[in-house]
């Protein structure tokens, strides 16, 4: 019997994909789930063929280099793929593949929460429940921002874009978005496209971050683009921490100029800006777009839905490098 390939997990994974991983593959589990750095991929790579890494490791064109030759594929387990230096790869002929489409929905939904949460000032409310300082019903108690009815701005209006204007519209909200091409008029379903954000940061009471992180995204959310949002506005981030500049986004809701933010992702995870932590006005979650037991076992099985064609010599469906 042929040997199995060697592949490297570089994280604990949920049980189901190590179990297949494990099957199918000399497989390297993470299973005490330690943060291996730069030297302890590369030990651990030693005669591996694939690696299948996560977004919290780093896999710059020093680790690149640096690991052996007998790599040729790295898998994420993550849609985004802004932590691997593909130009690097590419140079290296390192197969790069991510794991786009199945996190979709558990992301959407978690972007839908940010907006919710943040305009009902629900991390308040519960902070009030958990630390039994409930008072009595206010009529002007905690009183929020209404979400129905409004307008939301999305930008970049992909997969995950498109299922958070799916899930607003069930909440009547007039749907704008800027991307860099407009969507076929059957997928837009009436979004209202803006060619340029200054067109449509002024129409948005909730503003819905869902564009990957690029050197054209990095620091999308700046001083100037806030000043063009209503007084009031609302904004999310459930893409990459990056694309917001923090100092812009935490004087606009020092000074209300914001009403609130909800945030999923952040500049520098797992170390948060310690002003968010400390101003009212934000709902804040650590990076859960994807974290249901479902979704998590779909990215792992679409990883190695990758690696298994890498191996049986067919060109691997979601390959980005
Ligand atoms: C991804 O897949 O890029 C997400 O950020 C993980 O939830």
């Amino acid at each position: 019997m042929a040997k199995k390939p060697v592949l490297l997990l570089t994280r604990r994974l949920p049980e189901a994909v190590e179990m297949r991983a494990a099957r199918d593959y000399a497989a390297r589990l993470n299973t005490d789930d330690a943060a291996l750095d730069e030297a302890a991929i590369v030990a651990g790579a030693h005669g591996a063929v694939a690696l299948l890494v996560a977004p919290t490791e780093r896999i710059g064109q020093s680790l690149i280099e640096r690991l052996p030759a007998s790599v040729k594929i790295v898998a994420s387990f993550s849609v985004g793929f802004d932590h691997i230096d593909l130009a690097a790869a590419r140079m290296r002929g390192l197969i790069v593949t991510n794991t786009p489409d199945v996190l979709t929905r558990a992301t959407a939904d978690i972007a839908m929460l940010l907006l919710l949460g943040a305009a009902r000032r629900a991390g308040e409310g519960e902070a009030i429940m958990r630390g039994d300082a409930w008072q009595r019903w206010g009529p002007t108690h905690l009183l929020g921002t209404e979400f129905s009815g409004k307008r939301l701005g999305i930008v970049g209006f992909g997969r995950i874009g498109r299922a958070v204007a799916k899930r607003a519209r069930g909440f009547d909200l007039e749907i704008h978005y800027y991307d860099v091409v407009r969507a076929p008029a059957e997928v837009e379903d009436g979004a209202i496209f803006h060619q340029k954000t200054e067109t449509m940061l002024p129409v948005c009471d909730f503003l819905s971050l869902h564009c990957p992180l690029n050197e054209a995204t990095r620091s999308f959310l700046n001083a100037e683009r806030i000043a063009l949002l209503p007084d009031g506005a609302i904004v999310v981030n459930t893409a990459r921490g990056d694309v917001v500049d923090d100092e812009a986004l935490i004087a606009a809701l020092r000074s209300g100029k914001l009403a609130a933010a909800g945030l999923d992702v952040y500049r520098g995870e797992p170390n948060v800006h310690p002003a968010y932590r400390t101003l009212p006005n934000t709902f804040l979650l650590p990076h859960l777009g994807s974290a249901t037991l479902e979704t998590r076992n779909a990215m792992g099985f679409r990883a190695l839905d990758n690696l298994d064609a890498f191996f049986a010599g067919r060109e691997p469906p979601d390959r980005v490098a």
